[in-house]
Order: C-alpha cells, then structure tokens, then sequence
C-alpha cells in the first residue's frame, strides 16, 4: 500500500514536471475591461502593436489590480486588433492579430518572477511556441524592468 501512495505521488511529480503550456482562456471577452490604447504608425512599437488593444482580467486580476497583490490564478490578457477607418477621424476595430496573455502562479513561473507569458497569433490561435520559449527574455524581460506598478504589470485599472 505505501509502496503504491510512493508511486502515485512519483507519478504526480512527473506529470508536473512536464506541465502543459498555456491554453488560450477561453471566455476572456466575458472578462472585465481593464482598459484600452491606441498605438498609431509613429510609434516605436508599431510593427507589432499599431492598432487598438483591450486589457482584460479575470476576478483574481482584478483584485490584484485593486490591491497591488498578485494571487495566484490572476490571469491577464492584451487583445491586439488593427484599427481601421470608420468615418471622418475615427477608427474602430479591424482584425484581430494576436492575444497576448500573462498567468500568474508563483512556483511554475518563479524563474520570471512568478509570471508566465504566450502569446496566440490570429486567426489560427496557435500558440506562438518560439515567442513562449524565449519569453523570459522577450516578454518578461521587459515587464520585469520597466513595469511602474511592480510586479511586472503595466496596465492600471481606472474605475
Ligand atoms: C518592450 C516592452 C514589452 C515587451 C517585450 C512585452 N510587453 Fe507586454 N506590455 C508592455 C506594455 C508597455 C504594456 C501596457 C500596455 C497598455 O497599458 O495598454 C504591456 C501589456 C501587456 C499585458 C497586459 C498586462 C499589463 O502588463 O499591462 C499582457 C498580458 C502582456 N503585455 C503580455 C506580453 C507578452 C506575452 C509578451 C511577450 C510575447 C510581452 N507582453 C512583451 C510592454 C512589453
């Protein structure tokens, strides 16, 4: 019996060590706005983020932007659409390009400061595997210096 708990709790340290990545949250639009930014052609982030993006968060985000402290289980996402001409100086939503995400868990992602990061590019939702293999450099690495809040979150929540 004991050498059977031993086996489980082994086999449950092997499916842990090989964690799934990230799945895309399914749901997010059901989520709460956090807030929204337009990106023109000028600026230096242009090639990847010219257009119109919404943050959105879920309940444990939310609560981490309210509180300035991160649970576990806070999920963040960055919607990325082109903008496009609807009328005389205005623009709306065009498509779609990718959705970012950030997954709060403190011991899978301690190496990034308790974050994770992929990205899913539109409109085949494919998980952006060499983006996420490298994002302790390309994502975290930036969040991780330059965030003003802390923790690695640029966005703030204006009720
Ligand atoms: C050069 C800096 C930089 C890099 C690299 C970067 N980001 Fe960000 N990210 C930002 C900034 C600035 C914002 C805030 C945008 C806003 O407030 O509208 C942001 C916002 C976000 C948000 C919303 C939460 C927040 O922090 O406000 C997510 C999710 C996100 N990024 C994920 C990613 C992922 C995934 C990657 C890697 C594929 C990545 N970011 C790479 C600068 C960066």
């Amino acid at each position: 019996m004991r050498r059977l708990i031993l086996l489980a709790i082994a086999a449950v340290g092997l499916i842990a060590a090989g964690e799934a990545p990230i799945a895309l949250p399914e749901g997010f639009r059901g989520w709460t706005p956090v807030s929204s930014a337009q990106v023109g052609s000028g600026n230096p982030a242009a090639p990847k983020y010219e257009g119109l993006h919404t943050i959105y968060g879920n309940a444990a985000a939310i609560e981490g932007y309210k509180t300035g402290k991160w649970a576990d289980g806070a999920v963040i996402i960055l919607d990325q659409w082109t903008a496009e001409k609807t009328g005389p100086d205005a623009s709306g939503q065009g498509q779609r390009k990718f959705i970012d995400v950030m997954v709060r868990d403190s011991r899978r992602y301690a190496a990034t400061g308790g974050w994770g990061y992929t990205e899913f590019t539109w409109p085949s939702r494919d998980r952006v595997v060499a983006i996420e293999d490298n994002a302790a450099k390309a994502c975290s690495g930036c969040h991780a210096q330059n965030a003003p809040g802390g923790d690695q979150v640029f966005s703030v929540f204006k009720d």
